[in-house]
């Protein structure tokens, strides 16, 4: 069941910051004297203040307070680029590939600086201070970065908003947070589509009634035409104009907020995950550093969007705050051909490679022709995130994609750890595929079972962490006690991740996926409430279910079962109509894959929806259904059985 064990090839072992052995003795020190352990790793950013006090963390049940370094300050700003200008001002910091394969920009670290500094100019210009909020709606296009690091320069708190959610969505960012400032662009390119994100912001703050949006900075992308408030929008090309290109860092504190990121959860709106200055960049770094083995002059590319939060830990943070080249690529894997991913490895000579399991699944269908068609010469090392890595997508991503030489990293984390937790490393750990192996340093993973017994050994049950690291989110953006309660209620003293897991013999932890109810589609996460929600919000509906069920690129797919009011009948159009209303509400990941019209649902006799039997019809797994005896009405089943919707 364990599989196949790829050893760590001997040039790695060699090459590697981390070998096996150093690996052992790292993992002892920092789980057996953490603050002492963070206390030297901790030096490696620069403070304005040194600190004297690490760790003060407690998970201890209604006073959850995490606090890392907090009489330090520093700037993550100043970290990223200033430090490094005296040495690599002429490094290419940024390597940025259109979606158009004609167009590429080398951002150097000097040129960073000086876009970082102006940026900032016009967002203070217009009275963005320490503290305030900053919302980002932006296609990957160097801006992006510069606005991340701009806020960070002055001490506002960004909260990035993924480009393709809708109108709806962002304004419910918008509010919650109470941005004044808004940063997009016209409108974004993706695989030779456009994005009509200015007029999305438009909506969105039209839905607030304005909503105490002070400003809108537009930056240029297609040149289309958009509409422009003369009082409340500017062009970024013409605000840049009138700033220079010098803005001092702020001085922060380390536990100073540096952004907000929403994230579904398996209840009620996304919640803001609230993460800090000192101990993230710390940890973004360092695992940087160690997961990718990044040396001074490799060429690091992650594909993921700067939406989400592998975006900014491994695009933005942790590379440049070790001085690296970081590629950012404002396309799609399949445009214009299914070659695009290994062609642009050719051309950058990229040698560090982190994607998803669901772009390698979906191009893995395409054949190995795409791939072979190209080098990939420069490759040295294979990274997955995002969703568990099935065998067979992993051997192919390392036989085909790799050549047979590249170790794979399957870093298992999430929004709220702000960097990678379970990781093999390459020079150290042997991989399995389909297992994120160990523990990085500081991480102290425990399966339980549901009662909250931890299990020793060989185990399968649900994974929580027994103790604090310096990445981790510090609050929900406003609701201090939505966050002791979705995270530390379950196990005492613990923080329990929302995922199941395995742990092997060789203390291997292959994880199994949610076990509440988040699905994980093409490694984006989704919450069933949030659909079921915009569901019921259309006239002809009077009540939804959502699950998810497997899906052989998405990993999982959205089905949902719909029960109609009273006087409407069932549909293709209505189907068609309903995905596309999903759609618009939410954003295009949100769209359902499946719609089963149900006359009713399961329910226990005192009302409440028996979820468990949802997933297992809409997973095939008819014969298995489990306990049904306390279903009001037991014959709602076999009519959820007859009319199962069809597979993708
Ligand atoms: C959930 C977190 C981490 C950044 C991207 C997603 C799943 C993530 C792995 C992996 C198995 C994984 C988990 C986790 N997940 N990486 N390597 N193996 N599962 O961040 O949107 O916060 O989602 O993604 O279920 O809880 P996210």
């Amino acid at each position: 069941m364990d599989g196949k064990v790829y050893e760590v090839p001997s040039e790695w072992a060699s090459r590697a910051f981390v070998d096996a052995a150093g690996y052992k003795r790292l993992y002892q020190a920092s789980v057996a004297d953490p603050a002492a352990f963070w206390a030297e790793h901790g030096r490696r950013i620069h403070w304005f203040t040194p600190y004297a006090k690490v760790k003060n963390t407690s998970f201890a049940p209604g006073a959850v307070s995490i606090r890392w370094y907090e009489d330090g300050t520093t700037n993550v700003a100043y970290n990223c680029i200033d430090r490094h200008l005296d040495t690599r001002a002429g490094q290419v910091a940024i390597i940025w590939e259109g979606d158009d394969p004609s167009e590429a920009k080398h951002i150097t670290y000097q040129e960073l600086h000086d876009e970082v500094c102006r940026l900032a100019n016009v967002l203070r210009n217009r009275g963005v201070e320490k503290g305030d909020r900053v919302t980002i709606y932006m296609p990957m296009i160097p801006e992006a970065a510069y606005a991340m690091l701009a806020c960070a320069r002055l001490g506002a708190v960004h909260s990035v908003v993924f480009g393709g959610f809708s109108p709806d969505s962002l304004a419910g960012r918008i509010e919650d947070c109470g941005s004044k400032m808004i940063i997009t662009a016209d409108e974004g390119l993706r695989g030779g589509r456009k994005v009509p994100l200015k007029a999305n912001v438009d909506a969105a703050i039209e839905r607030l009634g304005g909503g105490g949006v002070e400003h809108v900075v537009v930056v240029r992308r297609t040149g289309a035409e958009v509409a422009m408030d003369p009082v409340r929008d500017v062009y970024y090309h013409d605000a840049r104009e009138m700033v220079t290109a010098e803005c001092p860092c702020e001085e922060m504190n380390a536990e100073d907020p540096l952004f907000i990121l929403y994230t579904s959860g398996s209840t009620g709106k996304p919640k803001g995950v609230l993460h800090t200055t000192g101990g993230y960049l710390v940890y973004t770094a360092m695992t940087h550093q160690y997961v990718f083995d990044y040396h001074d002059g490799d060429i690091y590319w992650c594909t993921a969007d700067v939406g989400w939060v592998t975006g900014h830990s491994y695009i933005l943070y942790g590379p440049l705050a070790n001085g690296a080249t970081t590629l950012m690529f404002e396309g799609v894997p399949n445009y214009p051909t299914n070659s695009r991913f290994w062609e642009v490895i050719d051309k950058h000579k990229v040698n560090t490679f982190y994607t998803a399991p669901t772009a390698i699944r979906a191009l893995m269908q395409a054949g190995e022709g795409p791939v072979k068609a190209t080098s990939r010469a420069s490759l040295r090392l294979l990274g997955s995130v995002g969703e568990p890595i099935n065998p067979e997508a992993w051997e192919w991503y390392h036989r085909v994609v790799g050549d047979a030489r590249c170790p794979i990293v399957d870093t298992w984390w999430q929004t709220e750890t702000g960097g990678i937790l379970i990781t093999p490393l390459p020079g150290a750990i042997p991989q399995k595929p389909g297992s994120a192996t160990l523990p990085f340093f500081g991480i102290k993973p425990e399966v339980v079972d549901a009662e909250g017994k931890v299990l020793d050994g060989a185990a399968e049950g649900n994974l929580v962490l027994a103790d604090s690291w310096p990445g981790q989110m510090r609050t929900v953006y406003g609701d201090h006690q939505r966050f002791m309660d979705t995270y530390f209620s379950a196990y005492p003293n613990k923080y329990f991740t929302g995922d199941g897991c395995r742990r092997d013999a060789d203390g291997y932890y292959w994880i199994t996926g949610r076990v509440d109810d988040v699905i994980n589609v093409s490694g984006h996460r989704m919450g069933t409430a949030e659909v079921e929600s915009a569901l019921v919000a259309h006239a002809k509906v009077s009540e939804a279910a959502v699950v998810g069920y497997p899906h052989d690129i998405k990993g999982q797919g959205i089905y949902a079962y719909v029960t109609l009011m009273a006087d409407e009948q069932p549909s293709e159009e209505l189907r068609k109509e309903l995905a596309a209303w999903v759609r618009r509400e939410i954003g295009p990941i949100a769209q359902p894959d499946l719609i089963q019209f149900a006359p009713s649902l399961p329910k226990t006799r005192s009302g409440k929806i028996m979820r468990r039997i949802l997933r297992k019809i809409a997973e095939d797994e008819f014969g298995n259904l489990g306990d049904t005896s306390t279903l009001a009405d037991p014959g709602v089943v076999s009519d959820l059985i007859d009319n199962r919707q069809n597979k993708q």
